[in-house]
């Protein structure tokens, strides 16, 4: 078959679409709303802690009552969530991870306190071992230094448990241990907690973009590597075959992270599953679009912008982002 003459130039000018800012704004998909954003928060034991975290402008480990504070302008600006990680002191860490489930534990704390502040606020809880382990790993080891999937699923629904007994909407299990999912949801509702949402941390890349997030959090393993659990970047099948048993398991929402390396899992993904898609923008990639910023060599929120866009039109429905907490800033129109 050959084109109608029409088809092509110069008949046809694709620039006619894109001349004006008025026409781009007519056919252009919009930014995310700050309803579709859930800003990632470091929380840990005290009050008015408020520590910057070097690799990361504009984000901070805080005490409970810091937090809460800080979520003043958030709620305002209308973000859709938070994501809660706590840090415990080395003191506190132990093989298993225990002090990750303590009732007054610091994640637990932290839920109280901002659910109590603003009852309406969508709060997730981050659910892993990594950060109570002593040895930083995401579940505990036998003698051969493997995390133990079973033990691991074991205490990570105990953690969960305890989080959506503090209040937490959404508990996020992030371990990326084999059957997790269906550990945690019979737990939940063995608790009556049958209402909490699970967002299963479900394509979790073993990535080098998690460096600032381990500063932050004091989590990083202290020997080797988390390739034995966490997905393969080189295996894309495996590791979507993983968002897929998670949904098999009960999940509610997956996610895929990190989201801008991994764009083409995020709309594979889509194309599998009916379930809300939840995309994490991680702590290097947030690190390295300021590294470049301030060196002059981009743009800071034009860049932020499009790989934002980018996420979106992926197929994520929801970001977790740490732009979050510079909507209006960043996002908002000139
Ligand atoms: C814990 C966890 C990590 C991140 C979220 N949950 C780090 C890791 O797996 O080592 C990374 C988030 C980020 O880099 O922003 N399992
Ligand atoms: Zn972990």
């Amino acid at each position: 078959m050959t084109e109608t003459p029409m088809a092509s130039f110069p008949a046809t000018r694709l620039r006619r679409l894109r001349r004006t800012p008025a026409l781009r704004r007519l056919f252009d998909a919009p930014l995310p709303g700050p309803e579709k954003f859930i800003w990632p928060v470091f929380v840990k034991e005290g009050s008015g802690v408020r520590e910057p975290i070097q690799a990361m402008p504009k984000q901070c480990r805080m005490s409970p009552d810091i937090l809460v504070e800080a979520l003043n302008p958030i709620v305002e600006s209308g973000i859709g969530g938070i994501l809660i990680f706590g840090l415990t002191s080395e003191r506190e860490k132990d093989h298993e991870g225990s002090a990750a489930y303590r009732e007054d534990g610091i994640v637990q704390t932290a839920v109280r306190k901002v659910k109590h502040a603003y009852p309406g606020m969508v709060v997730c809880t981050d659910v892993c071992l990594c950060a109570y382990t002593d040895h930083g790993h995401c579940g505990p080891r036998d003698a051969t230094g493997d995390v133990e999937n079973d033990a691991a699923n074991t205490t990570l629904a105990r953690v969960a448990v305890s989080h959506a007994a503090a209040g937490a909407d959404i508990v996020a299990p992030s371990a990326m241990m084999d059957g997790q999912v269906a550990s945690i949801r019979k737990a939940l509702d063995t608790a009556a907690f049958e209402k909490t949402i699970m967002m299963s941390y479900s394509t979790k890349f073993a990535s080098s973009m998690y460096g600032p997030f381990r500063e932050a959090e004091q989590s990083a393993p202290q020997q080797g590597d988390r390739k034995g659990y966490q997905a393969s970047y080189a295996d894309a099948r495996t590791a979507i075959r993983k968002s897929i048993l998670d949904e098999a398991e009960g999940a509610d929402i997956l996610m895929v992270k990190p989201a801008l390396f991994y764009l083409d899992i995020i709309t594979r993904l889509r194309d599998e599953t009916k379930l809300p898609i939840a995309a994490y923008n991680v702590s290097g990639e947030y690190a390295m679009l300021h590294a470049a910023a301030e060196r002059g060599w981009a743009d800071l929120k034009p860049v932020v912008r499009e790989s934002t866009l980018a996420i979106a039109r992926a197929g994520a429905d929801i970001i977790i982002s740490y732009w979050a907490n510079q909507y209006r800033e960043v996002f908002a129109d000139d």
